[in-house]
């Protein structure tokens, strides 16, 4: 093995012997506070495998797990998952990274919020850096309450399979409204028993879990007068948990099957550490499993369990409370990119869009709203009509401009000249913040066709409006939002094919490493993070997985575990110092090249020369690698 050798650097006319790296500004800033060490832990206790496993199916193949890529569409696998590496890779679309980056591009979620799941997922407590003390406790606590909600969850979901005559009716209830057994099962609906204590008592009965906890954590309540009497929160209920994304349950809605004007028709779980209504939706783990683009808001449960029946497995309801920005990040997460709003047809649907729509758009989405004609809600739309005439539906949906025109079409008498001129007054107003001209010309023609004034006029008023508020707002926000940078098109392929076998080496042999060093400086590498890449090969070598989770963003992980994707074979010693050589000298030529054509406007003639002198010198250096 290599390792063996010791290399020694050996460079005629190299005058620069200080460790030119050095300089490097700021390498080891990271933008998150967590020490290597933490990350590199929560890394190790999440087996790659498992992990992908829970999203993608794998099967095993050459010793390797293979699968469906999530991350494009295709029919036969060319995914892989490997457990030695604790790599991923796509032979198709080329994704590629360690278990933090899978889950950054699967989740959409920043490094820190992935390595929380992470951290979640095997009850690893982070630290929680400049936060207070309390705050690990509380996530402890929010660790604990998934645990309870999820015993409990297996007891009501046992309970309505019971022979018990109160499941037999819930069942009879359930199948009456056509939710079915495997329904049922892919929710994971429950029955809470119809008792004061049935899970209580179940709960406690191994003297390790106290009332109090059940409390706190939302499954018990208490009685107002005598201290310390608790008893179940959910009684005689149907039970619908809520899941999240991280696949913890983390509250419950219960429907009672008898309509009552005593009890309330659902009970949520109260607002704990780990239950919010506010940044849950409902089904959201199940619906984000279809990568759909295009999600499905409604508004009740019944609404989500008839859409998922009738094979609309995209769909995600909010918890009877308003739409948050909260909620919209979640979809986002969840890689969704138009909300389309399906609610109910009474006024609260429609004030429930009108409230939703700037929100949803303020997130980055685009909008589609419904309403089910003839019908409350989509459950009752299915019951009546059923899922084709629904997919028709869907497949008719409008954009949230045809929504408000049509609601301000109702403000007005279109057989009035006043209302008429009004209306259009009013509608072109929802259209003259629209950046596309095409769609702008299709609303006016629309408007125009509605009010009987000529679309030319409104669509030159809309545009018109639209100029007039760009101008005002140039003050605040600068012309040309910065773009993100992406790597050159142009780039050699065999520099690229260079700068990773170089960077492989340097990563995975501590030796060439520090052969290196006094020879290529980091940034020579010419791209920020090849850059780091090898600044990390000279400050110490870790595993390559643990190299790939220093990297924040999933792209620069990608690129950073490209690196390792193909394996290197050298015959021998001297053939493995020709090809460090060659990518070394590629590499620097390249960097001149590049500094040069940086001086190319400034007529610096003399920096010019010193560079082309630089370039001519490197044909005398060399970098053996002796058997030391
Ligand atoms: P069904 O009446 O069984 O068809 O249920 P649904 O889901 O269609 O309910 P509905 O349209 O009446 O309400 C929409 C959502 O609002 C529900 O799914 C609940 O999340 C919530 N909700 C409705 N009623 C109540 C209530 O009494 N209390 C609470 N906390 N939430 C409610
Ligand atoms: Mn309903």
């Amino acid at each position: 093995m290599f390792n063996t050798f010791s290399f020694t650097l050996a460079l005629k006319d190299f005058r620069q012997t200080r460790r030119i790296y050095k300089d490097i500004p700021k390498i080891k800033e990271r933008a998150m506070f967590y020490p290597d060490e933490i990350i590199q832990e929560v890394r190790a206790q999440n087996d790659i495998v498992d992990v992908v496993g829970s999203y993608v199916a794998l099967r095993v193949r050459g010793g390797r797990h293979w699968g469906l890529c999530p991350f494009h569409q295709e029919k036969t696998p060319s995914f892989t998952v490997n457990t030695d590496t604790q790599f991923f890779h796509c032979f198709g679309c080329g994704a590629g990274g360690n278990v933090f980056t899978f889950v950054m591009r699967f989740e959409h979620m920043d490094f820190v919020d992935a390595l929380k799941l992470l951290a979640d997922r095997v009850h690893f407590i982070l630290p929680q850096p400049g936060s207070a003390p309390s705050e690990g406790r509380k996530h402890k606590e929010r660790a604990q309450h998934a645990e309870y909600n999820k015993v409990a969850a297996r007891f009501f979901y046992e309970n309505l399979r019971s022979d018990a005559p109160e499941a037999v009716q819930a069942r009879e209830y359930l199948q009456n409204r056509g939710v079915t057994d495997k329904l049922q099962a892919l929710f994971g609906l429950g029955l809470s028993p119809p008792g004061w204590d049935a899970l209580l008592r179940h709960m406690t009965a191994p003297g390790d879990i106290s009332p109090a906890d059940l409390h706190t954590a939302g499954l018990l309540a208490k009685g107002q007068n005598e201290r310390e009497h608790y008893y179940d929160r959910f009684r005689g209920r149907l039970m619908f948990p809520i899941i999240d994304t991280g696949k913890r349950v983390v509250g419950f809605g219960g429907r009672i099957m008898r309509e009552s004007d005593k009890e309330a028709k659902y009970l949520n779980s109260p607002e704990t550490s780990l239950f919010n209504k506010s940044s849950q939706l409902y089904a959201l783990h199940l619906a984000r499993r279809t990568r759909a683009k295009e999600l499905i808001v409604v508004e009740g449960y019944m609404d989500v369990l008839a859409l998922f029946k009738a094979g609309f497995s995209n769909a995600v309801g909010v918890l009877g409370t308003a739409l948050t920005a909260r909620h919209v990040q979640l979809l986002r997460r969840a890689g969704c990119e138009t909300a389309l709003l399906l609610l109910d047809s009474d006024e609260a649907g429609t004030a429930a869009a009108q409230r939703s729509i700037p929100i949803l758009l303020q997130g980055g989405l685009r909008v589609k709203v419904l309403q089910t004609p003839d019908a409350k809600d989509p459950d009752e739309f299915l019951q009546k009509f059923g899922p084709q005439r629904l997919g028709q539906l869907l497949a008719g949906a409008r954009s949230h401009i045809a929504f408000q025109i049509k609601l301000l079409l109702q403000q007005f008498d279109m057989d009035k000249p006043d209302d008429r001129i009004q209306f259009a007054q009013e509608a072109k107003q929802c259209i003259a913040h629209l950046e596309s001209k095409i769609e702008m010309k299709a609303y006016a023609d629309e408007i125009g066709q509605i009010s009987g004034i000529a679309p030319e006029v409104i669509f030159n008023d809309a545009k018109e409006q639209q100029e007039k508020t760009a101008k005002t707002e140039e003050g605040f926000f600068p012309a040309g939002a910065p773009r993100a940078r992406t790597r050159s098109s142009k780039e050699d392929p065999g520099l690229r094919e260079a700068r990773k076998a170089l960077l492989h080496l340097a990563l995975t042999h501590r030796a060439a490493a520090t052969a290196l060093g006094g020879y290529l400086a980091p940034e020579e590498m010419g791209d920020g993070v090849y850059a780091r890449l090898l600044a990390f090969a000279y400050e110490n070598t870790s595993a390559p997985a643990d190299v790939v989770s220093r990297f924040e963003t999933a792209e620069a992980q990608q690129q950073a575990a490209e690196v390792f994707s193909k394996p290197i074979a050298y015959a021998s010693v001297p053939e493995m110092e020709k090809s460090l050589n060659e990518m070394a000298s590629i590499i620097k030529i390249a960097y001149i090249n590049s500094q040069i054509e940086q001086l190319g406007g400034k007529n610096d003639l003399n920096a010019v020369k010193s560079l082309a002198l630089r370039k001519k010198s490197l044909q005398n250096q060399y970098i053996t690698l002796s058997n030391g």
